[in-house]
């Protein structure tokens, strides 16, 4: 009987929670949206072919500045105007960016679980495979091999200031830097940091609230030690101090970061690492910044944009809730309220986006992510509607993670159901068809590019932000898309 009754109940909730969403939504777009096939696959092609000569190129180009004076800004870059060519083709480079990818998932999904379950990341290393939860078929492949981030940009350390590449990183908040003398450092574009030849390098005593504020420290000859795992197997160890940073021809004095002599996984020659997140010890909060934004330039291209901090939020900006789990300080949440597809909502349940007690649930924009990850139901919701939009297109086999391809090769352009974000307030962020349909190869093959996921969060990836600045204005708990503000 008891069962019975909650059976019926929870048929009876299954059912409320989904008729409250499944409705059009009353909105301007279209339905359809024009993918540029040709656009695309040209990319494609640009990405593995010679033409872009490394980190030089990008480093001469000067970023425009859309800043106001009190602001802070940076050019940004993305992996591909980094890393010479290392790929024979596309299927390649897209083969180890969703290998770092899933490691990606597989490492913030853990940062979560362990936050929840109120245990420090200390105990991630060394890493076991079998913890956390697992994504999607394809091999194992840490970040050590890969080499994690994958969008950086350029600042100085230290007085007279080095100038060093750091990965860019929303999902974590202790920036650092390779450090002489190197017990284990791994290989980098600009020479490693030497505290000795900086007049502001300065060590932080294991009292100093910055000190203890870490996840986990240690203290040696009173002087603060800093560890820091990112669950894919990469790792750095080393002396907690503050150092001057340079950025964009402004400096910041006594920046707590870390200065790692055992350091283990980021390649691509960065020498190390800005941690964006929410918590205390982060870059933008040490900054006492109000707000930062960035805008991620095409993965495929050489192109470069900014970061910025303190900048106004651009006209003509959807905004939404940035929300914060009592749990962790570090991710960033987005209030989002549903997606739609062809100007329809899909059915997903009321809780699919929402962050329970526990800490659990909700969805967090992710710099370092690549495919937007969406819980199961959810996922196969998007999915259904997706392909129920494109049968007029010819499907194709899946690839990788994505179960929903199609063969374009015929086309130079073709029209794509509409696939937006929806916020409180009636707020709707369109997307552009190249931010969810993506080239899996050269030779046509696209790609429906959200995946399900087990994570006990879901996650808006780069993919999706492409070309969008996103602001994060932490003192009015909003974040803004803004479309083409590049
Ligand atoms: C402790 O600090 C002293 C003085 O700063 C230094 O000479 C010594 O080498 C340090 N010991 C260790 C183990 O780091
Ligand atoms: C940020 O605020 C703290 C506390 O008020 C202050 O000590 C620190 O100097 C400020 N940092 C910057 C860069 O303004
Ligand atoms: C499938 O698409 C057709 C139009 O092509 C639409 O009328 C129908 O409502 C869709 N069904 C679902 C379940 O989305």
């Amino acid at each position: 009987m008891a069962l019975m009754v909650s059976l019926c109940c929870y048929i009876l909730f299954t059912l409320l929670s989904y008729s409250a969403h499944s409705r059009s939504v009353p909105t301007t777009t279209s339905k359809t949206t024009v993918l540029d096939v040709a656009a695309s696959i040209q990319d494609t092609l640009n990405a593995v072919s010679s033409q872009y000569s490394g980190a030089t190129q990008s480093l001469t180009q000067q970023h425009q500045t859309l800043s106001v004076s009190s602001s802070l800004s940076l050019p940004l870059h993305s992996r591909v105007s980094l890393q010479q060519h290392s790929h024979p083709d596309y299927k390649s480079l897209l083969a180890a960016r969703l290998a770092r990818d899933s490691a990606r998932v597989r490492s913030l999904s853990t940062r979560l679980d362990l936050a929840v379950r109120g245990i420090a990341t200390s105990d991630l290393k060394p890493v076991d495979e079998n913890f956390g939860t697992h994504e999607f078929e394809g091999p194992v492949v840490s970040g050590t091999s890969q080499g994690s981030g994958e969008y950086f940009s350029r600042v100085g350390i230290g007085k007279p200031p080095s100038q060093v590449y750091v990965v860019l990183d929303t999902g974590s908040d202790v920036s650092w830097v390779q450090c002489a003398p190197c017990a284990d450092c791994y290989q980098q574009a600009d020479p490693i940091f030497e505290p000795a030849a900086s007049a502001s390098y300065a060590p932080l005593s294991c009292e100093s609230t910055r000190c203890e504020s870490l996840d986990v420290f240690e203290c040696r000859n009173n002087t603060c030690l800093y560890e820091v795992a990112y669950g894919d197997g990469s790792y750095t160890v080393g002396d907690f101090v503050t150092e001057t940073i340079s950025i964009g021809g402004e400096s910041v004095k006594d920046v707590a970061i870390g200065c790692g002599h055992t350091n283990e996984g980021l390649f691509v020659g960065a020498a190390g690492l800005l941690g964006l997140g929410g918590g205390t010890l982060s870059f933008p909060s040490q900054l006492n910044a109000t707000s930062f934004s960035y805008c991620l330039v095409n993965r495929d291209s050489d192109s470069a944009s900014t970061l910025e901090f303190n900048s106004a939020i651009p006209h003509n900006t959807v905004t939404a809730p940035l929300r914060r789990n009592p749990q962790l300080d570090t991710f960033y949440y987005v209030g989002l309220t549903g997606i739609s597809v062809s100007g329809e909502l899909i059915k997903t349940p009321n809780t699919a986006f929402k962050i329970d007690e526990n800490g659990n649930g909700g969805i967090i924009i992710d710099s370092g992510t690549a495919v937007t990850r969406l819980q199961a139901e959810t996922y196969d919701a998007l999915r259904s509607a997706f392909v129920n939009g494109t049968q007029g297109l010819q499907s194709t086999s899946g690839v990788a993670l994505f179960d929903a391809c199609y063969d374009l090769a015929s086309m130079k352009t073709v029209d794509v159901p509409a696939v937006s974000f929806h916020f409180e307030d009636g707020k709707e962020l369109a997307l552009p068809a190249k931010n969810y349909l993506i080239p899996v190869d050269s030779q046509g093959t696209f790609c429906f590019a959200f995946a399900p996921t087990s994570a006990g969060m879901s996650i808006i990836g780069n993919v999706q932000q492409q070309g969008t600045r996103v602001s994060f204005d932490t003192a009015n708990s909003v974040v803004g898309f803004s479309a083409d503000q590049c």
